[in-house]
């Protein structure tokens, strides 16, 4: 389930239409796209990327994105480690991340220091379309590598220039002291 959770006052939002706004208010763009394409594990790009082209063709033309990809991350992915160590810690980019979640899941994590310090999580799952605005604080967890399940995510990527997802790295620490969120439909709002 996509789900919020804001770090300092515990709050978690389920509702799809409040996260869109409260994403909204700090200048993410968070949408839903239709995802009900089942693919095997194991579909390649130009499969995933030709089902999606009906969502895909029409931003990019309007907001002037060159290119999209796909990144698939399974338990069994050979480098995981690795791309988690690299996702999980907090950065910037110099343009818009943006990513359309296929299948699977993971935590997109937010920092924003004005008008108030503030972090925040959002869960995105299949369906969710979300641009992180060029310059703001990120990292993304793909969840804990501990069973056959985990990782589990599958994402589109849309580029306006590969170089620009190169990773400023903050070097806070800040993703070591941010706690998981206990996303459980009994604490949602
Ligand atoms: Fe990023």
């Amino acid at each position: 389930m996509t789900t919020l959770y804001q770090a300092q006052s515990k709050h978690v939002v389920s509702d799809f239409g409040t996260i869109q706004t409260f994403l909204a208010q700090r200048g993410v763009a968070f949408a839903r796209w239709n995802a009900s394409v089942d693919f095997e594990p194991d579909a390649d790009e130009t499969t995933i990327l030709d089902v999606y082209q009906h969502e895909l063709q029409p931003f990019m033309a309007s907001n002037g994105f060159q290119s999209a990809d796909v990144i698939t991350i399974h338990p069994k992915t050979e480098n995981v480690a690795a791309l988690n160590a690299k996702f999980l810690k907090e950065h910037t980019h110099s343009e818009d991340e943006v990513r359309f979640f296929v299948a699977g899941q993971g935590d997109f994590w937010f920092h924003l220091e004005e008008p108030t310090d503030e972090v925040f999580g959002v869960t995105c799952t299949a369906g969710d379309f979300l641009s992180v605005p060029a310059g703001v604080k990120h990292w993304f967890d793909m969840g804990p590598a501990d069973d056959e399940t985990s990782p589990n995510v599958k994402v589109i990527r849309i580029f306006t220039s590969k170089d620009g997802w190169t990773p400023h790295y903050t070097q806070s620490g800040l993703e070591q002291t941010v706690a998981k969120p206990l996303l459980t439909a009994g604490a949602t709002v």
